[in-house]
């Protein structure tokens, strides 16, 4: 997909960001997808390999992800007619007539819209997979075995929905939220420096959308199973126990 968008790219973008490169543009102009100013220093401005990025940032990083957990969110909740009011009720007071109140901290006071998306996240995180590669020798203590890891070693990590830290794991429950599941590691936006920097910007656009759509809108589930399209298999079932003799694991 990111090769199709990147020649569909309009060729304004291409222009502008080829305006910046060569510092033809003045002082005050943006590009128009990037929002980057095209910079009056000849060979200062955005290359058009940069601009590309940025706009295949915000569409695949910053459009999908939201849409994606705002889409699970609403599913949710219309199989939750319970919650599905509570989230109305406190949409009804704190959305008003036209939408996002004129002071942001009352979005607060959408406690279970909040804790209805969490929830989707830990049911269905967006990213269930993260790629890393450890800088330094690192090891992980597991439950019951150490696991050695080289530098430059790839990784790939799996979220964990909770199924060891909370009971009944596959239910959809927003009020487990209310108590100590927020001790609970859990990393729907990764963790460390690579930290997800929309993360505020895509809960408070599902915290939106979420409680204008219940506030507005009866949900109700239509039949049917919901289906899922990833790269990645998803139903793969695995127990996997580390053989004795393998090379950087330690049993304890
Ligand atoms: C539900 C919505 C979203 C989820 C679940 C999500 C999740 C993530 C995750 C897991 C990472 C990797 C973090 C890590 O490696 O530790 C990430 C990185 C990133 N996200 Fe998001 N994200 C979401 C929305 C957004 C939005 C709205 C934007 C931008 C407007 C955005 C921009 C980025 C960028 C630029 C990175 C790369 C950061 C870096 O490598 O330094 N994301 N996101």
């Amino acid at each position: 997909m990111g090769a199709r968008v990147r020649t569909d790219l309009p060729a304004a973008v291409r222009e502008d960001a080829d305006r910046g490169q060569r510092g033809t543009g003045r002082s005050s102009r943006r590009c128009c997808a990037t929002g980057r100013t095209a910079s009056p220093v000849p060979g200062s401005g955005p290359s058009w390999k940069d601009s590309a990025s940025m706009v295949l940032t915000m569409m695949l990083a910053g459009q999908d992800t939201t849409s994606s957990l705002i889409a699970w969110t609403l599913h949710h909740l219309a199989g939750d007619p319970d919650t599905q009011e509570r989230v109305r009720a406190e949409a009804a007071t704190v959305l008003r007539e036209f939408g996002p109140p004129a002071d942001p901290a009352a979005l607060r006071g959408l406690r279970h819209t909040d804790a209805a998306i969490q929830e989707s996240l830990r049911l269905r995180p967006v990213v269930p997979v993260m790629g890393f590669r450890p800088t330094r020798h690192t090891v992980l203590h597991g439950t019951g075995y150490d696991l050695s890891l080289p530098a430059g070693q790839s990784i790939l990590l799996l979220l964990s929905h909770g199924a060891r830290a909370v009971p009944d794991p596959d239910e959809f429950r927003p009020r487990r939220w209310f108590g100590t599941m927020t001790a609970q590691p859990f990393f729907p936006f990764g963790a460390g420096p690579r930290f997800c920097p929309g993360h505020n910007l895509a809960l408070l656009e599902a915290t939106l959308v979420v409680g204008l759509a219940c506030r507005d809108f009866q949900l109700a589930p239509d039949g049917g199973k919901v289906g899922e399209k990833l790269a990645f298999p998803t139903g793969l079932r695995l127990r996997p126990q580390l053989r004795p003799g393998t090379a950087g694991a330690t049993r304890r």
